[in-house]
């Protein structure tokens, strides 16, 4: 077994900070090591206590004086929107109809599909990204794609072939059978393999007849373990097309409940605009609402309500995610950015510890994986960040009168991007560095 010593100052997360000087909710080493050995983290605490336990010779990494964190992890994205971002719309549907539906319809080509997964997994290395749940597009063909090509990076992947069966053009449609049939053999050929999980992916209600959503429900039934993960309550018109297309509901999480969709393992993209007796239903079922700062603001959907579905009496459970490509960076660093702007326009704070903890062990908890990804435990995969805050001469100079670990992480949050990644380790290996030659 090759072993290597990572050395740097280490910071995780043991909970969520109550407060900016809740420093029990974290763990910092100002000098501290990681010893790694098969893709996993043997030991980690102060540079001379794991040294002196690593074997006679073991070689040595000092990231010095720069941050190590848990890679970061992305709650929802999509694989086949890397060249629709930037794309100039104003709200959803027009969004979704005039640049996102043919651009997906281009994946039925697995050349394509096959190209892009290299860019995008090249995309999630250089920013720091080490685990993300994704969408692919409605073909097989794009979740063979996306698939192979994080088996061969040796990453821990969520993803899933869409289901969408209605409401777009005819290229990016299957049909109920072929949604079941087809999401079956990727669970067969993927899920397991090297760090894969697959997710059942019905896109949105309005995309899927209640003939899909009937084998959405069949498929959870018969994979339980299993992800699922679609789009809640983004924008109004989206709202209101869904209750006149599935009058019986009570409202649109209902539309989701009624097909066996809500649950522990279930992530609802952007829950924007939830009533209580909507947020009621996600927080008894566990579900995770996802926040999507830049896509929200970009695609004009609203203020998402962070404070206010996790103070309610009956909590929902939340993460934040990019959303490429309504999404506009790939960077979780400038997506916490976007979220600290949106909780300012609703008067309250998001603490520089809390965004943090966000994108990386709230987020590992949300996907159910904090056993393997999120933070610095041994035992879990060692997947890693490394982060310069001086990265930028603008960053240098503002870094010169930085004085505390919160403000180091608030200055990377705020000016950040994927100059700040020093180096993103996958299973104990250095990707970032090495991107070009996998
Ligand atoms: N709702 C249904 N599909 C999508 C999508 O691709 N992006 C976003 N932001 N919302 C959606
Ligand atoms: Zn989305």
């Amino acid at each position: 077994m090759t072993t290597t010593l990572i050395r740097g100052r280490l910071l995780s997360f043991n909970r969520a900070p109550q407060a900016i000087d809740d420093s029990a909710a974290y763990s910092y080493e100002s000098d501290g090591a990681l010893l790694i050995g098969d893709g996993v983290i043997k030991a980690s605490g102060p540079y001379g206590v794991v040294k002196a336990a690593a074997p006679d010779g073991v070689t040595e990494i000092d990231h010095r004086p720069h941050l190590i964190m848990p890679g970061f992890i992305d709650t929802h994205l999509h694989f086949p929107q890397m060249q629709v971002m930037a794309s100039y719309a104003a709200n959803l549907l027009e969004w979704l109809n005039t640049y996102t539906f043919p651009e997906e319809c281009r994946f039925v080509e697995s050349a394509h599909a096959e190209r892009i997964a290299i860019h995008f997994f090249d995309e999630m290395i250089r920013h720091g990204t080490t685990t993300a749940a994704a969408y692919c597009s409605v073909h097989k063909a794009s979740a063979d794609a996306f698939f192979a090509e994080s088996l061969k990076r040796n990453m821990r992947m969520v993803a899933g072939k869409v289901m969408m069966d209605r409401n777009a053009p005819q290229g990016l449609l299957d049909t109920p059978g072929m949604s079941y049939d087809e999401t079956r053999a990727v669970i067969a050929d993927w899920h397991g393999k090297g760090r894969n999980h697959v997710a059942i992916t019905p896109r949105f209600a309005i995309t899927s007849t209640p003939e899909q959503m009937e084998v959405a429900k069949s498929l959870v039934g018969e994979f339980p373990d299993l992800h699922v993960q679609t789009h809640l309550s983004e924008n109004r018109d989206e709202i209101t097309f869904t209750c006149e297309l599935y009058p019986e509901a009570k409202d649109y999480t209902d539309v989701y409940a009624r097909y066996g969709l809500l649950g522990p393992k279930s992530l609802f993209g952007h829950c924007i605009h939830l009533s209580d007796r909507e947020a009621d239903a996600m927080s008894e079922t566990g579900s995770v609402a996802v926040f999507c700062p830049t896509s929200n603001l970009f695609l004009g959907s609203g203020l998402f309500p962070l404070r206010a579905l996790t103070r309610r009496q009956k909590p929902v459970r939340v993460s934040v995610a990019s959303d490429i490509g309504g999404g506009t960076s790939y960077s979780m660093l400038k997506t916490l950015d976007e979220a600290y702007k949106i909780l300012q326009l609703q008067a309250e704070r998001l603490n520089p510890f809390d965004s943090f903890y966000l994108m990386t062990r709230c987020n590992a908890e949300a996907l159910s994986l904090v056993e393997r990804i999120g933070t610095l435990e041994p035992g879990t995969d060692a997947d890693l960040v490394v982060l310069n805050m001086a990265a930028t001469p603008a960053m240098a100079l503002r870094a010169e009168v930085v004085n505390s670990l919160a403000d180091e992480l608030f200055l990377l949050q705020t000016m950040g991007d994927d100059r700040a990644i020093v180096e993103t380790y996958v299973a104990g290996r250095p990707a970032k560095s090495s991107l070009g030659t996998v």
